[in-house]
């Protein structure tokens, strides 16, 4: 369906030609100065240039063209020569009902859908998940979102981090305490035993120990890298024990994704590249593209309009080990081979940057991935704590995402308990979705390439910019069209009326800018602009609220014409919340 801002600059457009003026100066946009008009068009101060005249006169002539007008109601030229508009409330209204009866409301697919692989979450297996995954997850499961709203085909992939020294630790901490264990014992030929030597908790706690062990110790250390090294080459029992570390870690690792209602297709990770390293390094070596530097073999990057030093990229260690850039190009070399997508968009850490401009320019340069691949990185900013450091516990540790969720569950819970709304376990599950709506919409509101402030009071807050306020207001209309059809009225055949009042107009305005909202979020690859229009028009629906008779209007046309709006206006706010990805709860 067209956007409602194209049919007002066609409606433009023939009244600058109609004027003799060039069509192409006609472009309406959303008025800036809502107090005096509610669209404008600025074409004929373009114009004024090109036809050596007051730009004034030019918008008179516009204006004069435009009597009659369908959809608009007032058009003015005001001084120096700007054209102030007004939608007709007929149109408005027409083009809301077409828009509450087309799929996804009016928003049009895109023309040639791509396949797409998204590679987000990138947890790293046995290390507890921290909030550092958590914008990463929550910002990856939007775009993914969006980008299928759009039309395009994705494929969700969390690569693991699951290859690295934090394998080799483990192996070494537990060979510590269990030596006796068969994984260890290098003449054992029969089959290791199916069960784990060690739960979620147990390896959560020898992580760090280990960890912290292996920088005060040497030896250690070297133990550690020497497993990681036996590990990669395939030692028997280092794998079996692998395997285990990978069954316990993913479980807990999917329980805590799914509560956070974040959703892969693929679990891979950087050991299912490994594969693939030999014959690419063999094949950059061939081909010249790769020189050993100090005993290290790389693929240099830098190109002329650099205007700071890019490094080479690392290919092998002076050892023969793989590093970061290695896996990231091995596993480019796997999607192409499995899915030859149009375009991967990675989302880490913004201070992974330039690893990143390295392994594009490396994978473009040497033909891992074709030229006309789009290789997209999306970096995002740190999550702080009000004291604008990096957010920690209490006691300065790192923060743990499930204790993080559970402390956000427990503020919502006191405070949906105390409004006595609803209670027992519905009051559970609630704050349940009204605390991730809190974390989604906290982290998702602010531009992800910048850090933030992680404030739980203004987060869980039912007012302001908030995810709980949003979800409020959603329960909120569904409360009145569940009174409206208890007591007997249809939503169904619901018209939407040409509405005078000015809290009415405002309302449809802004779910007129539907998709228009959605196709900039889209397009900049940016879920704060979904929630800077949910809060506008959130907002819009309370004042039309406050203002309008709704249950009590005994015109029944105009009461259905508000219920009408009502219903188009919850359907459009659930399908941004579920675009952002949380859902609303019944009641709260
Ligand atoms: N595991 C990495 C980390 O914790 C993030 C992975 C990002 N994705 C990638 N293909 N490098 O920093």
């Amino acid at each position: 369906m067209k956007k409602i801002l194209d049919f007002m600059t066609e409606e433009l457009k023939a009244a600058f030609a109609g004027a003799g003026y060039d069509g192409e100066l006609a472009k309406v946009t959303v008025s800036n100065r809502p107090d005096l008009c509610e669209y404008q068009c600025n074409g004929a101060m373009a114009g004024a240039k090109k036809y050596h005249k007051a730009p004034l006169a030019i918008a008179q002539d516009v204006v004069a063209k435009m009597e009659g007008s369908l959809v608009f109601s007032q058009a003015e030229a005001v001084k120096p020569g700007f054209i102030n508009l007004s939608v007709s409330p007929a149109f408005a209204a027409h083009y809301l009902n077409r828009m509450a009866e087309a799929p996804k409301y009016g928003v049009e697919t895109v023309e040639n859908p791509k396949k797409i692989v998204m590679d987000y979450g990138g947890p790293n297996v046995a290390k507890p998940l921290h909030v550092g995954h958590l914008r990463s997850a929550i910002i990856g499961e939007s775009l993914k979102r969006l980008n299928r709203f759009m039309g395009n085909d994705v494929t969700a992939d969390i690569h693991l981090g699951d290859w690295g020294y934090q394998m080799g630790l483990i192996i070494t901490e537990l060979r510590k305490r269990q030596p006796e264990l068969p994984y260890f014992d290098n003449s054992f030929t029969g089959d290791y035993p199916e069960e784990a030597p060690f739960t979620i908790g147990e390896l959560e706690e020898i992580y760090p120990a280990a960890s912290a062990f292996a920088k005060e110790h040497e030896d250690y250390r070297e133990e550690a890298l020497e497993a990681t090294f036996q590990l990669q080459n395939g030692r028997r029992g280092y794998r079996a024990l692998w395997n285990h570390i990978m069954n316990v870690s993913i479980a807990d690792l999917k329980k805590n994704y799914t509560a956070l209602n974040v959703e892969f297709d693929l679990w891979k990770g950087e050991s299912d590249s490994q594969q693939y390293i030999p014959d690419m390094v063999q094949r950059l070596k061939d081909e010249g593209y790769a020189h050993l530097d100090d005993g290290a073999l790389v693929v240099d990057v830098k190109e002329e309009s650099d205007t700071r030093e890019i490094p080479p990229c690392m290919i092998l260690k002076s050892d023969g080990a793989a590093l970061y850039d290695t896996t990231d190009l091995a596993t480019l070399v796997e999607r192409e081979k499995l899915f030859s997508p149009d375009e991967i968009i990675y989302l880490a850490d913004k201070r992974q940057e330039l690893h990143f401009i390295q392994v594009f320019r490396c994978a473009k340069k040497t033909g891992i991935v074709p030229e006309d691949t789009k290789l997209t990185f999306l970096g995002f900013g740190t999550m702080n704590g009000k004291d604008g450091k990096p957010f920690k516990t209490r006691e300065g540790g790192v923060m743990r995402l499930e204790t993080l969720i559970h402390d956000i569950t427990e503020t919502m819970y006191s405070k949906i308990t105390d409004n006595r709304t609803v209670s027992g376990d519905a009051a559970l599950d609630t704050a349940k979705m009204v605390a991730l709506s809190a974390l989604k919409y906290g982290d998702l509101s602010n531009q992800a390439s910048k850090d933030y402030v992680f404030d739980v009071d203004r987060f869980t807050s039912f007012e302001g910019n908030t995810g709980p306020y949003i979800l409020y207001t959603i329960v909120r209309i569904r409360s009145i069209l569940d009174k409206y059809t208890t007591a007997g009225g249809r939503t169904e055949d619901a018209l939407i009326l040409p509405e005078e009042s000015e809290s009415a107009k405002a309302l449809m305005l802004s779910m007129a800018g539907f998709s228009a909202a959605m196709e900039t979020a889209y397009e900049e690859l940016a879920p704060h602009k979904i929630c800077a229009y949910v809060y506008e028009l959130a907002n819009a629906l309370n004042r039309f609220y406050h203002e309008t008779r709704i249950l009590s209007e005994e015109d029944e046309k105009k009461q259905k014409s508000y219920i009408g709006l009502l219903k188009l206006a919850e359907g459009i706010l659930d399908t941004c919340i579920h675009l952002l990805g949380f859902e609303a709860p019944e009641r709260m």
